[in-house]
């Protein structure tokens, strides 16, 4: 039987597959069954900034701070504690029931906010921190540059305040993907989580009202994520864990052998329920052993760029008989 094991952001991991961060696992519950069913490790449901945020106005209403930053810091740092005390709950009763991994995740957009919270998080036992980064880039007068510094702000300065290693989650929205991996790596990122996907926005044509779009991906998503991570892997000083579009152990085997050390899942797990991790962890083990691969560590990276002799493949963009009308 092929061992399973991974070493992920430093962790020891009994097997790949990581339950991504949702509302699976935002109870203590949840998260045992995840572990029950064979996950390898957790990532909590995030904790949001403007949970945070909102906790800390809504005491300010109550107290006069004009002009006096002592208060305001003090409000501040109440608020904070008051919005983390679940969530540092969650973590501890997480960490005391189970002997999986289990990775706490934060939703920054700014870096104000975070610091004292993630020593917090870190004291009452997390393995380690995702850090959900996802800054809309929808406003005419910042530029490229300083979104891109802001995720380094945001990065740096949890990372000043913690000692447990950290995950960066983000979107494939940037202009040099492979320039922000490299950067989020050399300043102290244990992995990239790539991709998040995003809250989907639709339109209501009836009642000519913005409503949620299908929560759930589907498993041509995948492709994104397993192009970058076969073009990052071994190119960038950290572990790669893929995310978006992972239904099965196929998509598992695919994205390991594209470079990732682990791989998180989510909507397949909402489509066919929890006891489903132990479905994908038969795949991948079956498939394991038929190609007769004794180890994660010989699949991984297999696929990636690096290993091609025909790196050029990874970076075809076009259709070219399509584009010169031949097909
Ligand atoms: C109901 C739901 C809640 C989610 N909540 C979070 C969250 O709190 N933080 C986060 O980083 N991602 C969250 N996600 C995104 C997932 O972690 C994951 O990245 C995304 O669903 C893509 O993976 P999948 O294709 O396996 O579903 C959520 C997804 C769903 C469906």
């Amino acid at each position: 039987m092929a061992d399973l094991s991974t070493n992920y952001v430093g962790l020891q991991l009994h097997n790949p597959i990581i339950v991504a961060s949702c509302s699976l696992v935002n109870t203590v519950e949840g998260v045992q069954q995840c572990a029950d069913a064979g996950a390898g490790a957790v990532v909590l449901k995030s904790l949001f900034e403007e949970q945070l945020e909102a906790d800390t106005k809504a005491l300010q209403q109550n107290v006069w701070l004009a002009g006096h930053a002592e208060a305001f810091d003090y409000v501040r740092n109440m608020g904070i504690e008051l919005g983390s005390q679940d969530y540092l709950k969650l973590v501890e009763g997480a960490k005391k029931k189970l002997s999986i991994p289990v990775i706490a995740s934060l939703n920054c957009i700014t870096p104000t906010w975070w610091t004292d919270y993630a020593k917090r998080i870190e004291h009452a036992g997390a393995d380690a921190l995702e850090l959900n980064i996802a800054v809309l880039p929808s406003n005419t007068n910042r530029t490229s540059n300083e979104i891109e510094h802001l995720y380094c702000d945001i990065l740096e300065a949890v990372k000043q305040s913690v000692k447990i290693p950290i995950a960066v989650k983000i979107g494939p929205y940037f202009t040099s993907i492979a320039r922000m991996a490299h950067e989020l790596c050399n300043r102290g990122a244990s992995a990239l989580v790539l991709f998040n996907r995003f809250y989907q926005l639709d339109i209501n044509i009836e009642t000519l009202a913005l409503v949620p779009g299908y929560r759930l991906s589907s498993r041509e998503e995948m492709s994104l994520s397993l192009r970058w991570i076969s073009l990052l892997a071994g190119r960038v000083k950290c572990d790669l864990a893929a995310t978006t579009g992972v239904h099965d152990g196929i998509g598992v085997i695919k994205q390991l052998l594209a470079g990732a050390t682990a791989v998180q899942v989510c909507s397949t797990l909402y489509l066919n329920g929890v006891k489903y991790i132990e479905t994908i962890l038969t795949q991948l083990g079956e498939w394991m052993d038929q190609h007769t691969f004794g180890s994660i560590n010989q699949i991984k990276g297999k696929l990636s760029q690096v290993e091609s002799d025909r790196p050029e493949f990874y970076e075809r963009l076009q259709y070219i008989k399509a584009l010169v009308g031949i097909e």
